[in-house]
């Protein structure tokens, strides 16, 4: 088996509303490109629409890169969404249903998890990284 070569397809810039449109159709697109099926490309799409959104509304700006991570056996998008803004200071917290800084319904970060199959946070002050993985066996041709 060949050792999986990560594949930066898209590197995306978040500034404004549109860019969670462009981020989010650009995951869609290598998702079809890489044949997931039409549910999988609508969850990851989902998944990256809400993770930028998150950019815009608390660090103001930030990028989406987006990564095909796949190998012999798996199909494998990975996508990382990165700002500097003033950090999530509660991680246990921000990861709750239902909790909302801004008044919102508190569903963005903990739906996105359940529809991942990796999800990895880290955040402090100044920097906030967010890592999201979609793995599918790959079929035999
Ligand atoms: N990139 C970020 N930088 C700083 N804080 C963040 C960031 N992303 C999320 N948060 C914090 O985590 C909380 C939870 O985020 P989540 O996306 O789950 O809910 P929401 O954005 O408040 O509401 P919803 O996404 O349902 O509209 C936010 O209210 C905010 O305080
Ligand atoms: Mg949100």
């Amino acid at each position: 088996m060949n050792a999986p070569v990560e594949e930066v397809v898209y590197i995306v810039p978040i500034l404004d509303s549109t860019d969670v449109l462009k981020a989010r159709q650009s995951a869609r697109e290598l998702a079809a490109r890489l044949k997931l099926g039409s549910a999988d490309q609508t969850r990851l799409a989902t998944a990256v629409s809400e993770l930028t959104r998150n950019v815009l509304q608390y660090a103001g700006q930030g990028q989406c890169k987006i990564i095909d991570a796949s190998s012999d056996t798996q199909t494998r998008i990975t996508v990382v969404v990165e700002d500097h803004g003033p950090g999530i200071p509660d991680i246990e917290l921000a990861m709750r249903d239902g909790y909302s800084t801004s008044g919102g319904l508190g569903a963005g970060l903990p739906g996105v998890q359940r529809l991942m199959d990796e999800f990895h946070l880290i955040s402090q002050s100044g920097h906030t990284c967010l890592t999201i993985t979609m793995s599918r066996p790959r079929l035999a041709l």
